[in-house]
């Protein structure tokens, strides 16, 4: 921190009251009803060096209140929080399985390649909206730092193409994306729509957090730490072999009936590919959207997952959709050959022009695929 902005602190701190803003805002870090120690509460003399006045790095401080009853109990016990505040206790959840990989020393936001709590959360503002319902309402939430953007931009910061130049992340932007063939409506709303989604979501949109957070009802809510892989709010399995059952895929039962998904589908297969060949909604969806497919079906896409490749016989991965309840799919998968099976009325148009006759969208068509002869379904 420099020099100037080291004093223009410490007159800060000195004289907190006189910063308005902070005084009128309704967030309870800067409620002396509540937090009574004031910045104290937080900021120590000059802290530590190079930090922004900060005793500790941010995740132990913040922990400090939201961390254990007991850790709450001694800053109650220094004066620095109200007995009667309620601070989300949070130490369990950063423990689970999945979490963000949340720096144990950083100080500050800004520090380069590391997520800490106000990569995401504003200390001084507070957050601008009541935390979720368990039920997704089907509108936009906004970022808890910065109300004037969606959630799903302060998400993408970090997992789009603008991302966290030291990490590996998949582009989630890429694939979420209204200008692809198929998205999850998070955007925008979906292009194609879904009988099977529970109505109060039909033609609405969703967030990441309706999808990503804690599996654990009633626990802190929020992208911190899930006991679920990839850090959901409910179960999904992800590989093939497991029975179905409202367990298993609960995370997409949340918001699509299952009996509709399983017996009326668009998709007339999905039964017999979910139950009796105990097919992951995974091998065949990506849940984010797909660059060139309807339905978020990931084939031929860099996110094919494992044990599915190209169709023996023709070569081609991939699936050619007319619209909803007609398509067909070529690949093979667990050793069978796919060139192509067919469903609806693809399947009087694979009579009529062969299998080299039916082709995606052109629109769509990903740059590595040759264009090719045949017609342009769409
Ligand atoms: C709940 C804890 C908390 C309280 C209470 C708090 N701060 Fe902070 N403050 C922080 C954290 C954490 C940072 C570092 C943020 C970062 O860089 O990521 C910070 C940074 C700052 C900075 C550096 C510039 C900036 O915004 O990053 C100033 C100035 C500041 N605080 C002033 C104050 C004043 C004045 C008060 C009292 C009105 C106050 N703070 C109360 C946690 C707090
Ligand atoms: C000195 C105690 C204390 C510290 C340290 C502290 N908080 Fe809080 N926090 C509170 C209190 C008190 C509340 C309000 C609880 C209530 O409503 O009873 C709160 C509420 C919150 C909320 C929910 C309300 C909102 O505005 O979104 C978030 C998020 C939050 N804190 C994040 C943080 C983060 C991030 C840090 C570390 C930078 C931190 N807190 C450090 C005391 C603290
Ligand atoms: C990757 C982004 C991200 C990071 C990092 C993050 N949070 Fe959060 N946090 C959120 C979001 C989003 C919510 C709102 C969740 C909701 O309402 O469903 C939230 C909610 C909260 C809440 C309120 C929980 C509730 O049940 O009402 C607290 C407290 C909190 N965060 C504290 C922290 C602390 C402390 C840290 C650092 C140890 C931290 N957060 C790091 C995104 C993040
Ligand atoms: C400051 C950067 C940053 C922000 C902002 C951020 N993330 Fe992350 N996220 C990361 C990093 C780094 C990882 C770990 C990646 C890895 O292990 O390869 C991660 C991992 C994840 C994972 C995978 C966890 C697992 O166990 O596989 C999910 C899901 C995720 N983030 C969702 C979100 C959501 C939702 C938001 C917005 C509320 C968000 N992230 C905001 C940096 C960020
Ligand atoms: C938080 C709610 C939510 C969850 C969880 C969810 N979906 Fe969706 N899904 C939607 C909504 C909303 C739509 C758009 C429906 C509409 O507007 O008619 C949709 C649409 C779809 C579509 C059609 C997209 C198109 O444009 O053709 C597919 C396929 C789909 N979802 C699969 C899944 C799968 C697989 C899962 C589990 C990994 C899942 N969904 C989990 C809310 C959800
Ligand atoms: C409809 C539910 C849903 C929504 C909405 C959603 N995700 Fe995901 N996400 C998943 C599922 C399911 C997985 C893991 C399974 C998979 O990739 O097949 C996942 C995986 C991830 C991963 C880990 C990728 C990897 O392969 O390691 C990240 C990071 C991520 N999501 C971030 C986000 C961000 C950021 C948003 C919002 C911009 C978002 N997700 C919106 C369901 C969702
Ligand atoms: C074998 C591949 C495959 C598997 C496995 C699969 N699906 Fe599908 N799904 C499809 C295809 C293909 C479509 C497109 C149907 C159409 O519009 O013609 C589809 C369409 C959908 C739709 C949109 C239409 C609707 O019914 O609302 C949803 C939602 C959906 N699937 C959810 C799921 C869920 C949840 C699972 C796992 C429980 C799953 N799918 C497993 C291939 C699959």
């Amino acid at each position: 921190m420099s020099r100037t902005k080291m004093k223009s602190l410490v007159f800060l701190l000195a004289f907190g009251g006189v910063v308005t803003s902070f005084a009128a805002s309704p967030n309870p870090h800067v409620d002396k009803g509540l937090n009574s120690g004031g910045c104290r509460s937080c900021h120590e003399g000059h802290g530590v060096s190079g930090s922004p006045m900060l005793p500790t790095g941010q995740r132990d401080l913040c922990l400090q209140c939201h961390g254990s009853p007991g850790q709450l109990q001694a800053m109650v016990a220094r004066g620095l929080v109200s007995g009667n505040a309620r601070p989300v206790q949070m130490d369990g959840v950063l423990g689970f399985a999945s979490v963000h990989p949340i720096s144990e020393k950083a100080f500050s936001r800004r520090q380069q390649g590391v997520v800490t709590c106000t990569s995401c959360h504003a200390a001084h503002k507070g957050s601008a909206q009541a935390p979720s319902q368990d039920e997704p309402s089907g509108q936009r939430r906004v970022s808890p730092r910065d109300a004037t953007e969606f959630e799903f931009s302060l998400c993408q910061g970090c997992h789009g193409s603008g991302g966290a130049g030291t990490q590996d992340l998949l582009d989630i932007s890429r694939l979420l994306t209204p200008e692809n063939r198929s998205f999850h409506p998070v955007e925008a709303p979906a292009a194609d729509g879904s009988p099977s989604v529970i109505p109060s979501l039909s033609g609405r949109e969703i967030n990441c957090t309706d999808c990503h957070g804690n599996a654990n009802r009633g626990g802190p809510k929020g992208p911190h730490g899930s006991p679920v892989p990839f850090l959901l709010r409910a179960n999904y399995t992800t590989a093939d072999g497991s029975s179905e059952s409202p367990t298993v895929y609960a995370l997409c039962y949340r918001c699509h009936r299952r009996e509709m998904v399983l017996k009326q589908s668009p998709f007339p297969e999905h039964q017999a590919h979910i139950d009796k060949e105990r097919a992951s909604c995974a091998t065949c969806h990506n849940p984010h959207g797909s660059v060139g497919s309807r339905a978020l079906i990931r084939f031929g896409e860099e996110t094919t997952v494992a044990g599915v490749s190209a169709s023996m016989s023709t070569g081609r991965l991939e699936f050619v959709s007319d619209g909803p309840g007609s398509g067909a799919c070529y690949l093979t998968c667990h050793g069978e050959d796919h060139g192509p099976e067919a469903y609806g009325s693809m399947k009087s148009l694979l009579e009529m022009l062969g299998r080299e006759g039916l082709r995606r969208d052109q629109r769509f068509e990903p740059a590595r695929i040759a264009p090719t002869r045949g017609m342009d379904l769409d």
